[in-house]
């Protein structure tokens, strides 16, 4: 019986020490200082946890969610809250969103929740700050760039579209989710590793990779056969796949450079070798052989989940645009007027798709595929707020963002904005002929020192995708299938499309 009465006894000092954890530390810390004040907010009740259920409750992408909808009404636009176990200030301003990305590293530094590192490992580029996070960065810009506009690179995109649309030429209905994943896997693969889908490494590194993403949302438990561990171990036998890739390339390198230097010039393999992203990095000296590893599963991460929910959403939100599709088809109609039936696209069609680009960035701003980012402040930070900003007066009216609380930039509450959006609630491709692309109302590839470098590859594979589809199908969606931010945003039945195969 004492037993029992101490294990209870211990449960409510637990559970005391929790919430003091939660509400009354934070505060205690801060209570010495000289300057502002933390903005208004709630830590809410659940010890550690505090508000993240509520945070975290699921909501279609294209509002805000009652979460936020209901704490900026109530203390507006920035507002303290506890998430992800820690003191937390909720940023929904686009003024402050602009000024934690362009201070990465010297206010703010990204700060993922340490699960996240368990499953990316520590070296990935969401993980790692500072000198070796600018490092691998280098690398990847440099990637993007040699590659992006070669005609092999965007040979193999339009290759992998018309692979994808052909296999549904007898199909009534398909999976959407199912076929964009496959699609931009198959991209992403081939331009990083050099691999085809038919390929058993391929077929491998997918299998990984499927209970690689299942545990990245999964709850954070290293409990053998929980997704999260399923994870963990994914990811190794990813980094193993990918170290053998490594490998027998080396191998291959070998034996091709012995055959030059016998026959005394450029052999004809050598000459035919089509050059992916590790081909690239393996050449690159500045980073550790773990590094390259890790960078080419970021590479994977980054390109696969979050373009095909892009293509998803614009397949959706066209289905129910008439008048946006007629434009789309029409674009693409005049671009495919002027080549040989089957000439493959080129970077100068690619830029002459100027209605697509719109449409791509209002999916982008009404859909939201990432809805916030991570962040931590590094020092005392005032920030003024909104009412004050222009208003030059010598008492200080701002905000304490204190060292050390976590920082969340919420990108959706800015793309959905009716003060900074007209009609932000409508899907209005037209809007970005008036409207300038840049700058701080528009950042779904986040900003600053750590903006996207993976943004405009996203870019091409949606307007190559849709090139093919306006001109060889028409569809129809379901009305209740609607993109979910969960916060990672899924469409509940993976967006099932009722297809027609336009006899051309
Ligand atoms: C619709 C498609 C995409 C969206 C919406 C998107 C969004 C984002 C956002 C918001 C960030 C910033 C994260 C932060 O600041 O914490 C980011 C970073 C990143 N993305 Fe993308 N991304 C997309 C496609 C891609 C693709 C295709 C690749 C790879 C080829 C990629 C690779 C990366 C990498 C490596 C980073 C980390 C950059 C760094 O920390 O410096 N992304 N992405």
């Amino acid at each position: 019986m004492a037993v029992f009465w101490m294990v209870i006894l211990m449960g409510i000092v637990g559970f005391l020490f929790c919430l003091t954890l939660n509400h009354f530390l934070p505060l205690l810390l801060l209570k010495n200082k000289k300057f502002g004040d933390v903005p208004r907010g709630s830590f809410g009740y659940l010890p550690l946890l505090g508000e993240t259920l509520a945070f975290l409750n699921p909501h279609p992408s294209t509002n805000i969610g009652s979460f936020l909808q209901e704490k900026c009404s109530r203390y507006g636009k920035v507002f303290k809250s506890h998430l992800f176990f820690s003191p937390t200030i909720v940023s929904c301003d686009q003024e402050l969103n602009y000024f934690i990305l362009q201070n990465e590293d010297k206010l703010f530094e990204c700060s993922y929740p340490k699960p996240i590192h368990g499953i990316l490992g520590k070296l990935s580029m969401l993980c790692v700050v500072g000198d070796t996070h600018k490092r691998l960065r280098n690398v990847a810009i440099n990637l993007v760039s040699t590659t992006k506009s070669k005609p092999e690179f965007l040979k193999h995109i339009e290759k992998t579209t018309l692979q994808v649309l052909d296999s549904w030429k007898d199909k009534k209905q398909i999976i959407f989710c199912q076929e964009a994943r496959k699609f931009t896997f198959n991209v992403i693969v081939r331009q990083v590793l050099g691999l085809s889908p038919e390929q058993p490494e391929g077929a491998k590194i997918l299998e990984d990779f499927l209970t690689f993403m299942r545990g990245l949302i999964s709850l954070p438990l290293y409990i053998p056969g929980t997704p999260y561990a399923n994870a963990v171990k994914a990811r190794i036998r990813i980094s193993s796949s990918v170290k053998q890739i490594i490998k027998e390339r080396r191998r291959k390198e070998y034996v091709i450079n012995s055959n030059d230097n016998i026959c005394g010039n450029m052999n004809i393999n050598s000459q035919e070798k089509e050059i992916d992203f590790l081909e690239i990095l393996l050449g690159v000296d500045t980073l550790s052989e773990d590094e390259k590893v890790s960078f080419v599963l970021d590479a994977l991460l980054g390109g696969y989940e979050t373009t095909s929910i892009l293509m998803a959403m614009v397949v959706h939100f066209v289905a129910k645009s008439p008048t946006a599709l007629e434009q789309l088809k029409a674009e693409h109609h005049s671009i495919r007027s002027k080549k040989k039936k089957d000439e493959p696209l080129t970077w100068e069609d690619y830029k002459m798709m100027g209605f697509t680009q719109n449409v791509i960035n209002e999916a982008l701003r009404y859909g939201n595929v990432v809805k916030f980012l991570h962040r931590k402040a590094l020092k005392d930070i005032k920030f003024k707020d909104a009412q004050n900003r222009n208003n030059f007066c010598s008492l200080w009216s701002g905000y304490l963002i204190p060292a050390g609380w976590k920082v969340l930039p919420i990108l959706s509450t800015v793309h959905l904005d009716p003060s900074i959006h007209s009609s932000p609630l409508e899907f209005d491709p037209c809007r970005w002929e008036r409207q300038d692309q840049t700058g701080k109302k528009f950042i779904p590839f986040g900003g600053g020192s750590r903006c996207c470098p993976g943004s405009e590859l996203a870019r091409v594979e949606v307007a190559f995708f849709l090139h093919h589809l306006v001109q060889n199908f028409r569809w129809s969606v379901e009305d209740d299938d609607q993109p979910i931010a969960y916060p990672y945003v899924e469409f509940k039945k993976g967006l099932v499309i009722k297809l027609d195969h336009l006899a051309l």
